[in-house]
């Protein structure tokens, strides 16, 4: 089993292992006095894994009830977690209780904010089942759910009190979300890790499979260091956000339904890095690098709009954080800053 231990306001551990399902009762026992349980799981993850999780909780002489809602991005709103208030509450669940997320990003954002909020904070485990989830969403403290308005608009910092990466459940994930978890996994190579990005580049979508556990270990340490240095994001934390500016653009022109978010993360990186290119500000070879790296993962995505129509998209997202922007440049694999400069340049070198 290997474990990374990540130092913030709450220290905690993220266990990275085959079968740790079958044991995670008797692992969360290690860090929380709860002796009740609330799993929370979608209608995919819930049929595949709850029973293992619960037969767990079991054996280790602790008590849970399972909540599931919808999968998908559509169920992470204020019904859903309305729900969950209500499960929590019907259920006597206490401040001394626990809440399982086991599932994708989805799971993990809305559980960790009910535990975040109800009774003012209930302690929080986070099963992540998705690769995306794994690498990214389940490691950090960042929760949230969505309202009309926009994605991720309402949440909390809550730190989990471990973190349980059993990666046999990646046997059941659909390739369509594998595929999403590795644009991430690239971006990790891409901000902070040369030896990573080799490694990326020297295997395709299937053979990766093979090393799955060692790169996801590589992925939350780069995560663990970038969130150890700046847990509140005032800073550091925001080379995580590479190629993320285009990509939530590109999410929003087709309404969050049309392109995923690794695909659209791994096209906005694509795109801010031909324009980087033009400023001088990154090695001439890099973006061939990048789309050569982006293929062996079939990341290499077309869109619709053209980079003048995504500025638009851009401009009416950031109107709301003032008229500077923080764009993400790598500079060459694995050395990455953030640049700020004033909205109207940037909307600027979009239009080209
Ligand atoms: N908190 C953060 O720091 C952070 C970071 C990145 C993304 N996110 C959030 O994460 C969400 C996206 O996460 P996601 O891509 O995991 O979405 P998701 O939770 O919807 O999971 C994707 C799909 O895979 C299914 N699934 C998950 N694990 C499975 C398994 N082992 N077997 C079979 N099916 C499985 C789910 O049911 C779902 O249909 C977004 O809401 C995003 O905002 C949060
Ligand atoms: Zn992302």
């Amino acid at each position: 089993m290997k474990t990374i231990s990540v130092k913030a306001s709450e220290n905690y551990d993220i266990l990275i292992d085959s079968h740790l399902l079958e044991n995670c009762g008797e692992l969360v026992s290690r860090v929380t006095q709860a002796r009740h349980f609330a799993v929370i799981a979608d209608s995919n993850t819930a049929p595949l894994y709850a029973d293992t999780v619960v037969r767990s909780l079991h054996r280790a002489g602790a008590d849970c009830d399972v909540f599931t809602f919808d999968a998908g991005e559509s169920s992470k709103n204020i019904d859903t977690l309305a729900r969950i208030y209500a499960f929590l509450a019907e259920n006597h669940f206490t401040r001394s209780d626990a809440v399982i997320a086991l599932g994708g990003g989805v799971t993990g954002d809305m559980a960790g904010f009910a535990a975040a909020s109800y009774l003012r904070g209930m302690d929080m485990i986070q099963i992540p089942t998705s690769l995306l989830a794994m690498v990214d969403s389940s490691v950090g403290g960042k929760t949230a759910i969505d309202i009309p308005q926009g994605k991720n608009l309402v949440g909390a910092f809550k730190q989990p009190k471990m973190v349980l990466i059993d990666t046999d459940v990646l046997e059941t994930l659909p390739e369509y979300y594998f595929i999403d978890g590795m644009g991430e996994i690239v971006k990790y190579g891409m901000i902070r890790s040369r030896s990573l990005f080799e490694t990326l580049l020297s295997h395709d979508k299937d053979s990766i499979k093979d090393i799955i556990t060692d790169v996801i270990c590589e992925c939350v340490s780069i995560k663990r260091d970038v969130v150890e240095n700046d847990e509140f994001d005032h800073g550091e934390r925001a080379l995580l956000n590479f190629g993320h500016t285009l990509g939530h653009s590109i999410e929003k022109y087709y309404n969050y339904s049309g392109i995923s978010h690794g695909r659209a993360v791994a096209k906005g990186m694509q795109l801010i890095t031909d324009i980087a290119t033009r400023q001088g500000l990154c090695d001439e070879g890099l973006s061939d690098k990048l789309a050569a790296c982006l293929a062996r993962y079939d990341l290499i995505i077309d869109i619709e709009p053209s980079v003048a129509e995504l500025a638009d998209a851009t401009l009416n997202d950031k109107k709301r954080t003032g008229n500077t922007i923080g764009i993400v440049v790598v500079h060459d694999v694995g050395d990455s800053s953030t640049v700020k400069m004033p909205m109207d340049d940037f909307i600027a070198l979009l239009k080209g």
